[in-house]
């Protein structure tokens, strides 16, 4: 049921507008002699809409109309304007009252604009739960996706973040959210407001993980001059996330296996154990299970930590989310930056769309920022996109960019790194690579043997970079 709220200092006028109000708009009405009164009132109640006096001669009912939509967002106010105050009707409508209504007053006028406010608000609150059930479909805590493969791993994450302490193993190639979705389980699920550690296993040194993981107590070792609690016990009643878990050496695998199975372990040095209550998640790129199989991995360990195992799928392998997701990181950049990126021209899409990502999401977030600073309030098109990106359209598209020049200076990062932009080395060598690999075939005709000569490649070397770099179709 809407309400309306009555806030005049007049008692029989109100009483009049709540009564003619209640007979011809079906509703609630609230009332209060002034601002004061209807502030506190507003911070427990809802409203649909305010109708408030200017209470001159200080217009206290402007400052109402200013806290309003602190505390009943979106919720429109009507501001009646007495004999003698008209300068305030424009200040109101400034200060972004929806209408203001001047004495004499008319009250069937104030009813057909209060008709019309409560039209505006619930346009407003269909589209907020409008926008809610679309983001709600399109992606779970800032996961986004529509693809069958991303809907199941919702579901996924919403059973395993409800159970609070069963071990989680996430896996999947690099760049394709896996860190995002433990901090998904962890706060969508009752550890919430805990702790969530992050440790990433690869990231620091072997010898020094130990001591990050487990803590020392003061005189466990040469340097040790105070105690320091490790990262398991910093994380205990939240999430410790173990990323890079496949990187783990085995020394410490079977330490971080005590933790796993009795939930207690002891700091370097310490006599005394310690206990935890912590729900673990594990994080690999690694083929773990062919890890084992090497003798690289604990089979023990490997058991214990995928109670619950999901694979991340790769985004070539759910190309329906690749239009998503680029509207989305759009949206996010001109958001942050302030800039007005247009996105992708369709031939740009179509390139993009059939990419073997092999960076995942991360390759496909850092591409969108890249071209996104490159041509704010353009449009990128094909010819913008970095050749890794074009290439892999075949023959055609090969044809295409044939007399591109691989002058360096060309390349988008350049323009970017000129301006003192961030650009990846290792991407940028691997584009230049392509272009001199593409040159040297168009120039023979696509013959690859040729084209090995050209370069001073042997040819299985070359062979072996086209399939890497899936450059085929050539002519
Ligand atoms: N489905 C998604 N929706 C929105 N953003 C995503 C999605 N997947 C990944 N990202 C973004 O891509 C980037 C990489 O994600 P994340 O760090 O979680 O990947 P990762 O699997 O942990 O990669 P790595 O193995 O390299 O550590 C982040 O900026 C993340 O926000
Ligand atoms: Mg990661």
């Amino acid at each position: 049921m809407r309400s309306i709220f009555i806030v005049m200092a007049d008692p029989h006028m109100r009483e009049r507008l709540a009564v003619l109000l209640r007979r011809e708009i079906e509703c609630v009405v609230l009332e209060a002699e002034n601002p004061e009164v209807a502030l506190n009132m507003l911070k427990d109640e809802q409203t649909s809409l305010v109708i408030t006096d200017l209470f001159p001669p200080k217009g206290k009912g402007l400052e109402l109309l200013r806290e309003v939509p602190r505390l009943s967002p979106g919720t429109p106010t009507i501001v009646c304007i007495p004999e003698g105050s008209w300068e305030f009707g424009a200040k109101a409508m400034q200060s972004g009252a929806f209408s203001v209504v001047k004495a004499p007053y008319d009250l069937m006028e104030i009813a057909i604009t209060a008709a019309r406010g409560l039209q505006s608000h619930d346009l407003l609150v269909h589209r907020m739960h409008q926008g809610r059930k679309i983001r709600k479909s399109e992606g779970c805590h800032g996961i986004m996706g529509i693809s069958p493969p991303m809907r199941k791993l919702f579901d996924f994450i919403y059973k395993v973040a409800a159970d609070e302490s069963a071990t989680v193993l996430l896996q999947g190639e690099t760049g394709t959210g896996k860190e995002l979705v433990a901090r998904a389980i962890h706060a969508l699920g009752p550890r919430q407001g805990q702790n969530f550690v992050p440790v990433n296993c690869a990231a620091i040194p072997d010898d020094l993980l130990e001591s990050e993981l487990f803590g020392f107590v003061k005189g466990a070792f040469t340097g040790a001059v105070n105690s320091k609690m490790g990262r398991i016990q910093y994380a205990s009643g939240g999430t410790l996330f173990l990323d890079e878990i496949g990187d783990m050496k085995q020394a410490l695998q079977a330490k971080l296996l005590r933790v796993l199975q009795e939930r207690e372990f002891e700091p370097l040095g310490a006599v005394q154990s310690v206990s935890v209550d912590v729900r673990i998640i594990a994080a690999t790129h690694r083929d773990l299970e062919k890890a084992v199989e090497e003798g690289s991995f604990r089979e023990d360990l490997f058991y214990r930590l995928s109670v619950l195992p999901l694979h991340i799928p790769p985004l070539r392998e759910r190309r329906k989310d690749i239009d998503l997701l680029i509207q989305k990181f759009v949206q996010v950049f001109n958001r942050d930056r302030k800039i007005a990126f247009l996105g992708f021209d369709a031939d740009a899409l179509k390139a993009l769309n059939s990419y073997p990502w092999p960076g995942n999401v991360r390759e496909l977030e850092n591409l969108v920022q890249r071209m996104a600073i490159l041509h704010g309030g353009e449009t990128a098109a094909l010819k913008d996109l970095p050749q890794k990106y074009v290439v892999h359209l075949g023959h055609l598209q090969d044809r295409k960019t044939e007399n591109r020049s691989f002058d360096t200076t060309e390349m988008p990062e350049m323009a970017l790194l000129e301006r003192g932009g961030i650009v990846d080395f290792n991407a940028l060598v691997r584009e230049f690579e392509n272009r001199i690999i593409l040159k040297a075939l168009n120039t023979t005709g696509g013959n690859k043997k040729q084209a090995a000569e050209l370069l001073s490649l042997n040819r299985t070397t070359l062979m072996e970079k086209l399939k890497k770099k899936q450059i085929d179709g050539l002519p």
